[in-house]
């Protein structure tokens, strides 16, 4: 396979079959479709032959990137070969490179070939996956995949979802759903302006998009309760019980507990058991934000956590995370579908399914906010096909070894100070140098800088009990743990330069 990928230059292969066809017209044929795409293949491969070599951040500006792409519209058609050269030279090496092994950044998939390729098919055949009717196969493709994501964490394999576009949509039509609920059952005879606020519930580390949920569906970001966590920055379960207790006993409304399966800032994994005793008690929907956490079910060391997430009402899970698939596949679990359908459903006269009944009625703008989908689930199966859960398993319990290294490396050292413990494939840590008189979250800030300019890894920050940390989350099937002690070099690097600069300016 490898001997008929081009060097240096990639997109000289596609291009000998395409360049002589110049002007493509916008109906293709399917010969100058091969040498186009053939063409674009063989950039891909040489990407990722270089990927490891390349700056994980390119070290550009606004300007620099303006000045490489613009251009009035174009009025005819292009020469292929010389579009395709931009996006070599240009655009892929002006963007920063998730998929590099040192990117440590955010919560941030690094895509894999097999969800490349899924992609590309998806996009071809076009397919707009409304309802069943729209494309039967990919329908059914859907609910076989959320079939699958249901077994991987444990879930009830008749409770009902579809793929959304992340895990911010996910918590949205989970809260949305949750509101249903609460009003069919805790609230039903109040008219709507009479109802008491419905009050969320959610651990001060839970994810910001649990608020804009609040905010754009009416809620209010007043009537979440911000609960205070425990050492390890997991909710503090007895405060929360009080908080839900107080504002019914005051004559509000709770609504929703939020467990977070696995915290953007630290990794950290709420106690669902627990949470799933106070939701049951006091009647409340329990839903899991499991977007980054949710696949590290496939990891043994960490399945344990996951013990109650069967309780919950409805899961967040972002396959676009750590399941390494293309950006823009995340997933919504709800255990009784109905209540999303009676938060979603319309009658309109204009999508209403004619002469089909049962699974064949099957319409997915049912169960969540969007009408017009991609085909989510083609890249998604052909990852879980091409690779099977057992590697994308290894993988994920090898982001978290990897993780737990580089925390052991911390530790093990006098100038760093770990800021709180290794939850999952997230570490926060600082530069804290003996003796240092300055400030510290000063100092960090500009190590970070420094260490994403030099563009041999990536870290991205936080604030952990209001110190500044270095943040990286391990969520790449290539990183190894040479990787991590490079790392710490990089970061010693940053350190040593930061250090002189404030040396010079004093
Ligand atoms: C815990 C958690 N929930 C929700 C989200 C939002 O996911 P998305 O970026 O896919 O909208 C994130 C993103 O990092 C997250 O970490």
């Amino acid at each position: 396979m490898e001997a008929n990928i081009p060097e240096p230059d990639a997109v000289n292969m596609g291009t000998a079959l395409y360049d002589r066809a110049m002007n493509l017209s916008l109906a293709t044929t399917p010969e100058e479709f091969h040498g186009l795409a053939l063409a674009a293949i063989d950039l891909i491969a040489h990407y990722y032959r270089n990927l490891s070599d390349m700056p994980v951040m390119p070290a550009t500006t606004a300007v620099e990137v303006r000045q490489s792409l613009y251009e009035a519209l174009p009025e005819e058609a292009g020469i292929p070969s010389e579009i395709l050269k931009t996006v070599q030279d240009v655009i892929y090496p002006l963007c920063r490179h998730n998929g590099h092994p040192r990117f440590f950044g955010y919560i941030s998939s690094p895509g894999s070939a097999a969800t490349a390729v899924g992609e590309l098919l998806a996009a071809a055949l076009n397919a707009n996956v409304t309802s069943w009717r729209s494309a039967p196969a990919a329908a059914e493709l859907e609910h076989l995949v959320l079939d699958w994501l249901k077994g991987m964490i444990g879930y009830d394999l008749e409770s009902g979802g579809l793929l959304v576009s992340g895990g911010s949509m996910a918590n949205f039509a989970a809260l949305a759903t949750a509101r249903t609920y609460v009003e069919e059952t805790l609230a039903p005879k109040l008219s709507p302006d009479k109802r008491p606020a419905l009050r969320i519930y959610v651990s001060e580390e839970g994810h910001f998009s649990i608020k804009k949920a609040a905010h754009l569906l009416g809620i209010g970001t007043a009537n979440i309760q911000w609960i205070p966590t425990d050492a390890a920055l997991r909710v503090n379960v007895v405060e929360m019980e009080r908080r839900v207790k107080a504002d019914r006993e005051a004559g509000l409304t709770p609504m929703c507990i939020v467990a977070n399966g696995g915290t953007t800032s630290t990794g950290a994994f709420d106690p669902i058991q627990e949470l799933a005793d106070i939701a049951e008690r006091y009647g409340l929907w329990l839903h899991v934000d499991a977007a980054y956490g949710g696949f590290a079910a496939l990891a043994p060391s960490a399945k344990h956590m996951f013990s109650g997430i069967e309780r919950a009402a409805s899961v967040s899970l972002d396959p676009h995370k750590w399941l390494y698939a293309s950006v823009g596949c995340g997933c919504v679990l709800y255990r009784d579908a109905q209540v999303a359908a009676r938060t979603f459903a319309e009658e309109i006269d204009y999508t209403r399914p004619i002469g089909l009944r049962g699974d064949e009625a099957f319409a997915f703008w049912e169960f969540g906010p969007e009408l017009s989908r991609p085909f989510r689930a083609l890249p998604l199966w052909l990852q879980l096909k091409l690779y099977g859960a057992r590697s994308l398993s290894a993988a994920i319990e090898n982001n978290i070894t990897c993780a737990r290294y580089f925390g052991q490396l911390v530790e093990d050292s006098a100038d760093l100070e770990l800021l709180a413990p290794v939850g999952l494939s997230v570490f926060c840590f600082r530069f804290r140098p003996v003796d240092y008189r300055g400030d510290l979250d000063a100092l960090n800030e500009r190590i970070l800088i420094i260490l994403q300019r030099a563009g041999s890894s990536y870290l991205s920050n936080t604030r952990v009990r209001c110190k500044f940390g270095l943040r990286g989350c391990v969520l790449n099937y290539r990183t190894t743990t040479q990787d991590m002690e490079r790392l710490l070099d990089d970061v010693r690097d940053a350190a040593r330069a930061a250090l002189e600069a404030e040396s010079y300016s004093e």
